[in-house]
């Protein structure tokens, strides 16, 4: 099950609704579930005050009730660590206590939000990382995802076009940018020590502006994907809107690897794919208030096949019907449902 925000967690603390929704997923035979992005111990991390905290200790009751659940239903679950940067969300006018803070006080180009990040708080921002880490360790998840994709934190210190800095965490290349994504992972590495996995979420496009392409070369991708593998990542999460697209296919074709297959071959690591698995429109057209239809998993399957990648994470499809897997490992098609923007509203 892929990460998605639901905004259910008032005042930040996971409750009895938000476990039993991940409970059925786990009965239901979702494989592995990542949370929804839940944030770390920065006084600007969300940008919404329905979206769970990852520290302190009511939200980590919550949270712990979480797990015992999905165990206890035969799944496995990591939690999505989080910060969103400078990213505004305009559904709400909550302000967070502190300014946002990115690394250089933009939200994209020419376009300034927030402050920049002072060494101290870039020093404590990798800190508060890492002890979310450990404490996702503690409370018993399987394994966590740190949020590096969609234009938020760390992916703001990737993206040249919101990374000006001219100190170690900034510079021209790709290499460079991505020093504060493999500091955040070599601490949260030594917080949970050798054996826990360590997924990291990448995206090229932003949510500000989807063209983007961080790393439009197979060169390129390995000077910003290699480094963080080598940091401790286990597990790269590579997210797109589409899965079959292929990630260059002025290389090897239109039918050629997608992003996850492309991350695999250049770094190694193990890679998830993702979107629009089971659905005919994309989350765009989810959010722009369009349906989607129910649609084939062939050319899923194909790609699985040919060990494109190794895990495929389905969002909407899941989001909207906690029985999917199930539905679909049983070959009953007819019983699947459309998924439409009004499921955002409810927890099912
Ligand atoms: C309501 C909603 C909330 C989301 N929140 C997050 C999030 O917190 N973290 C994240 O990495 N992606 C988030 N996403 C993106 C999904 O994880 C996924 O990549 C995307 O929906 C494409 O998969 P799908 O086409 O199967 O839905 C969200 C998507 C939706 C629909």
């Amino acid at each position: 099950m892929a990460p998605m925000t639901r905004s259910f967690s008032p005042e930040g603390v996971p409750g009895a609704d938000v476990a039993a929704y991940y409970r059925r997923r786990a009965a239901a035979q979702v494989g592995l579930i990542l949370s929804e992005g839940t944030v770390i111990d920065r006084p600007a991390a969300k940008n919404d005050p329905k979206v769970p905290f990852f520290h302190g200790e009511a939200a980590l009751d919550g949270w712990r009730r979480v797990i015992d659940e999905v165990h206890a239903a035969g799944g496995r679950m990591g939690p999505q660590i989080w910060h969103v940067g400078t990213v505004a969300n305009p559904q709400t006018t909550w302000v967070p206590p502190a300014p946002a803070e990115g690394p250089s006080g933009l939200l994209a180009p020419d376009t300034p939000r927030g402050v920049a990040m002072t060494d101290e708080a870039i020093t404590d921002t990798i800190a508060a990382f890492a002890s979310a880490a450990a404490e996702a360790k503690r409370l018993g998840f399987d394994t966590l995802e740190l949020h590096g994709a969609h234009g938020y934190l760390i992916d703001q210190f990737f993206w040249e076009g919101t990374n000006k800095r001219s100190d170690r965490f900034g510079g021209a290349t790709l290499q460079e940018r991505s020093r504060f994504a493999a500091e955040v992972v070599k601490s949260v590495r030594a917080a949970v020590g050798p054996d826990f996995p360590i997924l990291l979420r990448v995206s090229q496009w932003k949510q500000q502006d989807f063209k983007v392409r961080l790393a439009p070369t197979p060169a390129a991708m390995t000077d910003w994907l290699l480094p963080l593998v080598e940091a401790g990542v286990d597990v790269l999460h590579c997210s797109q809107r589409r899965f079959w697209e292929p990630e260059f296919p002025e290389i090897d074709g239109e039918n050629g690897l997608n992003f996850a297959g492309w991350a695999k071959k250049l770094t190694g690591a193990a890679t998830i794919s993702v979107g629009s698995v089971g659905l005919s429109g994309d989350l765009f057209d989810t959010f722009g208030g369009k349906s989607s239809q129910p649609a084939s998993l062939a050319k899923l399957v194909e790609r699985m096949e040919r060990d494109e990648f190794d895990l495929i994470a389905v969002g909407r499809a899941l989001l909207g019907d906690p029985d999917w897997v199930s539905k679909v490992r049983a070959g009953e098609t007819a019983s699947l449902r459309e998924f439409s923007a009004a499921a955002l509203g409810e927890l099912v």
